[in-house]
């Protein structure tokens, strides 16, 4: 099983952009924000920096005793999953970064999902996600690894993300991060299947589930290429709002 805190030190570069990406894609500053997949907390923990209260969902058990144990009091982290676990409540910010909708690879499990959102959000409210989408993307993807180098205390990470292959639309993924506290490297792997939407796929679940697409459009980091619709491919950032009918409380499908 992969460490919660080489995770964090491996996806540990400063949150900084990401969060000022979050409150811009907002109609206005947020003050009560939900994370899913909150992981190690670590972008929960930027928001309360700058007194945002946030709530998280995480299914992972180890990632959410090491986030409950980083973060401060105030920040609530619930384990379980996402498009399951009871939260009652409503925020003006639900965001989903880092391919973490893609965990969701049943039909079923995504739109139950963003039905949620919609409830979730405020009326004035903001849903972001960033995701990867696109086939031709996807495509490209295979068999190339993305590896990079953190370290904090003395501790060095080296992380790879690759593709294995795509198998029944889905992308199998492998993570493997390389401890090194001394001299010798610690290596521990893990697969995962994450879901391969193109955009106008992923924007029809999210129209049907009560979501309005607002503005994002394609993450060349640290920029965000404005122009969002269903012909985007590769890293995306999307931002959405409960459509007026959800808003009325009419039943979806
Ligand atoms: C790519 S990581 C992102 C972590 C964190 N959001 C961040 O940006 O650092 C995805 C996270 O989603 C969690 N996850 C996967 N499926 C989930 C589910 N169904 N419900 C809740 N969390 C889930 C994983 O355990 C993992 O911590």
């Amino acid at each position: 099983m992969i460490d919660p805190g080489a995770y964090a030190i491996a996806f540990g570069w400063d949150p900084a952009g990401e969060i000022h990406r979050l409150v811009g894609l907002c109609a206005s500053p947020p003050r009560r924000v939900l994370e899913l997949g909150c992981g190690t907390g670590r972008l929960l923990g930027a928001f309360a920096a700058r007194g945002v209260a946030g709530v998280g969902i995480e299914l992972s058990r180890a990632m959410v005793d090491y986030a409950r144990g980083q973060l401060p009091d105030g920040v609530e982290v619930h384990l379980g999953d996402m498009s399951r676990c009871p939260l009652p409540g409503s925020f003006d910010l639900v965001y989903a970064s880092a391919n973490t909708l893609r965990h969701l690879v049943e039909d079923d499990d995504l739109r139950r999902l963003l039905r949620r959102v919609a409830d979730w959000i405020r009326p004035d409210g903001t849903f972001v996600v960033d995701l990867e989408l696109g086939r031709a993307h996807f495509d490209s993807e295979i068999g190339r690894a993305n590896t990079w180098t953190n370290s904090r205390d003395g501790v060095e990470v080296r992380a790879t993300w690759r593709v294995v292959a795509i198998e029944g639309g889905r992308a199998i993924t492998e993570l493997l991060l390389e401890t090194r506290r001394g001299g010798t490297w610690d290596p521990v792997s893990t697969r995962f299947p994450l879901r391969c939407d193109d955009a106008a796929t992923f924007l029809d679940h999210a129209e049907a589930c009560g979501l309005t697409l607002r503005g994002g459009g394609i993450l060349r980091e640290p920029e965000l290429l404005d122009r969002p619709g269903p012909q985007l491919e590769g890293r995306c950032v999307l931002a959405m709002e409960a459509s007026r009918a959800n808003q009325q409380g009419s039943p979806r499908p």
